[in-house]
């Protein structure tokens, strides 16, 4: 997928006051609020969007493209093509960056992370909503999971189609996410995901198929609810995921390097050794079964580990499932319930506030039920 990578001129609006100042943390210090309607009407719900690209901000050159389109629409025109939006919500937003989200990188990651949980400290905020690519989207959901310390809704959306496509889907979910990030019924419930008329949790949802629009799920965990004529209905009351850890990132300016290594039949050692001397300071295997590498791996990466002490996680390479735990003297910490990519952005969290290996196997532990 073609994708514009340029950030919006940051600076160009010193005029433009934002609310919040990142130089401090080394991240980009100045993104132009833009408020959508004047005057706002008090009774409704005030929601900021905060727009990084993606599909749902895609065109193609037909309207029978579905692939290989180009991104570049900016979050005034995402909203500008949904009038509906501004009768059930206040709409501010803010352009983040405009990638495909195979680019979403720590700066990205970092700067959401930081001015989420400063537009929800203010008590006129409901709730907020990121737009993002379906790719990497249920990372970018599964970081703000663990960094975003609020009661109110954070709500993950993108689309499958381009704003182009014969039955685009992208007006329609980010009509639904605007009306669960005001929603009262959606709080406390942790990061959420909607594509599909689906609300799933950050925690668990994946993105199953690489092109229909049925594609996030979470078959082992469930949907937290759906949306029927534009009503959220929940299925369970309000909870958080078992053993959720909320990271305070207020000092970090960049997330610790984790590469994601895939196992196979005979996996061979030298891309373990590759990664660390890349500079990884945590490896993932996306494992065979609950979470297993050949024997031959095994060994480089307990070498590797012995001499450099880089925490090595087991997930798994199948769709679900978990890896039980490991006992106390094995190298290679369990991944729980957590997918390669999200056992990733974990890892990146331990390391980047500085745990040791015992507190990161603590955290992976936390997410298997106690029994
Ligand atoms: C992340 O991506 C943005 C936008 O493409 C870029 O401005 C920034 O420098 C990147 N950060 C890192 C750490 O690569
Ligand atoms: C403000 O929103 C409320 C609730 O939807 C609606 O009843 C009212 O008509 C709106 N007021 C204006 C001036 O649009
Ligand atoms: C939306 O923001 C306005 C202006 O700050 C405020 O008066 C209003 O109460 C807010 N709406 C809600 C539902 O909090
Ligand atoms: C907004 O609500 C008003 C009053 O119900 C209605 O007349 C108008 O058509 C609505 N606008 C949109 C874009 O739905
Ligand atoms: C999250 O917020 C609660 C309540 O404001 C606070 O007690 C807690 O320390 C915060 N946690 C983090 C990791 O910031
Ligand atoms: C961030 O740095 C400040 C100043 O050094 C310190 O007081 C604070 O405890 C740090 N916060 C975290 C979460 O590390
Ligand atoms: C790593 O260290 C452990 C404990 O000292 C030792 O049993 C093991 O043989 C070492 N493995 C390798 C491959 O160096």
């Amino acid at each position: 997928m073609k994708s514009f990578t340029h950030f919006l001129p940051l600076l160009a609006s010193l005029a433009a006051a934002s609310p919040i100042d990142l130089t401090k943390a080394g991240l980009h210090n100045l993104f132009t609020r833009q408020d959508i309607q004047t005057p706002i009407n008090a009774s409704l719900p005030n929601i900021t969007i905060f727009a990084t690209g993606g599909t749902i901000a895609s065109q193609g050159s037909t309207n029978t493209q579905t692939t290989g389109y180009s991104i570049g629409l900016g979050v005034q025109q995402l909203i500008t093509a949904v009038p509906e939006l501004l009768n059930i919500s206040n709409i501010a937003g803010y352009q983040i960056s405009n990638v495909g989200s195979g680019d979403i990188n720590s700066t990205i990651s970092l700067t959401l992370a930081h001015m989420i949980n400063a537009e929800l400290s203010k008590s006129s905020v409901s709730g907020v909503v990121v737009t993002h690519g379906t790719d990497t989207l249920e990372e970018t959901a599964f970081f703000l999971s663990s960094t975003v310390n609020s009661t109110k809704p954070v709500v993950i959306v993108g689309a499958m189609r381009p704003a182009t496509a014969l039955s685009a889907d992208g007006p329609l979910n980010l009509y639904q996410a605007i009306l669960l990030a005001g929603s009262p019924a959606a709080r406390n419930r942790g990061v959420m995901i909607t594509l599909n008329d689906r609300i799933g949790s950050a925690f668990y949802t994946t993105k199953n198929n690489a092109n229909t629009l049925d594609t996030f799920s979470s078959t082992e965990a469930g949907q937290l609810g759906s949306f029927v004529n534009q009503v959220p209905y929940f299925f369970y009351a309000p909870a958080e995921p078992v053993g959720r850890t909320v990271f305070d990132l207020a000092n970090a300016t960049s997330l610790a390097k984790v590469d994601i290594l895939f196992a196979h039949q005979d996996m061979a050692p030298d891309l373990i050794d590759s990664a660390v001397q890349g500079g990884a300071k945590g490896l993932v295997f996306a494992g065979v079964g609950a979470g297993g590498i050949s024997s031959k791996a095994n060994v480089a990466a307990q070498a590797a580990f012995n001499a450099t002490g880089v925490p090595m996680v087991a997930s798994h390479r199948s769709a679900d499932g978990l890896v039980p735990p490991t006992s106390d003297d094995d190298f290679i910490i369990s991944s729980g319930y957590y997918n390669p990519q999200k056992a990733r952005v974990l890892l990146q969290l331990g390391l980047t506030i500085g745990w040791g290996n015992e507190e990161i196997k603590e955290a992976f532990a936390k997410s298997l039920p106690v029994p």
